[in-house]
């Protein structure tokens, strides 16, 4: 007879989501809201969530979007712009926004009104250091000259370090890392000069290295930023992840995209991991032969760095084995999971 293996976490949270906006809201919620009571909400809209009427506006259209009796909480974030004032941060901190991400314009999907240059943010960093609201960032430099595969590192020196310097009480999010050199910079940050810092790490990148993208053709639903990188990169994020550092916390960055805008001679990036999102880590976790440190990572490290009180209800996954489908309903299209048609070995049972 098999192992029968049922694991019961504090329920978790995702502290990096995207769930896009209007007609995609009710069929995207409902899978984020079934595993997880509160995620943080990516605000690259077209056009970009960049003050707090914004911000409370889309989380009204969230809140009336989700499943009946659904208890999930939004979590908002604004969109920093080179105008980004003092005022509307102190104001973002006053209405309970938690936290400003930081797009270097042309990174990633709708980051064209991002930061050209960071020094022009520094009134409205000032503010953030002053009223302890973080500051996310996608950690990739965006000129062409940058091979795509070194932008994070390169990230690190050019941006990253200085920032930290100019803004020592800063507090800062380094989000879905996906290299050996992230991972251990953000291990051994100075916290007790400069400000305090978290990383959150996708699912993607616990489980797949960079040959998944190209595995007997081209993969568009594992093209995602910062994209999937060698194996050692993969082993170092797991190694973190799973070694209870609490800087280290979950955020899927789940991003849907319609099927026809990803299997595309131009694909957009995103992988869709909304909906297995548990499975998934409790798969990289189990490799890894840490499932013991899942709850810390997923349901503790985030709320304790936001300051949020952790959740009292539970999550049950049990080790059985069930079908991701080949897509879900997006709006008018269709939107295909990350592992469309493969089996995972997890399943949520309660
Ligand atoms: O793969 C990604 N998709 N990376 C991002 O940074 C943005 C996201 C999206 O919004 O589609
Ligand atoms: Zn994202």
């Amino acid at each position: 007879m098999s192992e029968i293996k049922t694991i019961e976490i504090t329920k978790p949270d995702d502290w990096h989501l995207h769930i896009r906006d209007g007609e995609f809201l009710p069929d995207l919620l409902g899978h984020t809201a079934s595993q997880f009571s509160r995620a943080i909400i990516m605000p690259n809209l077209r056009p970009p969530v960049t003050t707090v009427d914004l911000a409370n506006a889309y989380k009204a259209r969230i809140k009336a979007a989700l499943p009946k009796g659904s208890q999930f909480e939004p979590l908002m974030v604004l969109y920093l712009t080179d105008n980004t004032s003092a005022s509307e941060v102190k104001k973002a901190k006053e209405h309970g926004v938690v936290a400003f991400k930081l797009y270097p314009a042309g990174a990633t999907t709708n980051s064209d009104a991002g930061v050209t240059d960071l020094k022009k943010c520094s009134a409205a960093l000032e503010a953030m250091e002053a009223c302890g609201i973080p500051l996310l960032v996608h950690g990739e430099v965006t000129g062409i000259e940058i091979d795509i595969f070194d932008r994070e590192a390169v990230f690190i020196d050019q941006v990253l370090e200085p920032l930290r310097i100019r803004h020592p009480g800063l507090k800062i999010v380094f989000e879905h890392i996906t290299t050996k050199q992230a991972a251990q910079y953000v291990k051994e940050a100075d916290t007790a000069r400069y400000g305090v810092m978290g990383a959150t790490i996708t699912p993607q990148h616990l489980l797949f290295n960079r040959n998944a993208i190209f595995t007997g053709g081209i993969r568009p639903h594992y093209y995602c930023l910062p994209v999937l990188k060698r194996e050692e990169h993969r082993q170092a994020l797991v190694e973190a992840a799973t070694s209870g550092n609490s800087r280290f916390f979950l955020g899927t960055d789940s991003a849907p995209h319609i099927k026809g805008t990803k299997e595309n001679a131009c694909g957009c990036a995103g992988c869709y991991t909304a909906w297995h999102a548990m499975p998934l880590y409790a798969e990289a976790f189990e490799n890894a032969n840490a499932l013991e440190r899942l709850q810390g990572f997923a349901s503790e490290f985030g709320a304790d760095f936001y300051g949020l009180p952790r959740n009292t209800s539970k999550l049950i996954l049990k080790k059985e084995s069930h079908l991701v489908p080949d897509e879900f309903p997006m709006g008018s299209g269709t939107v295909v999971p990350l592992r469309a048609g493969e089996m995972l070995t997890w399943s949520i049972v309660g």
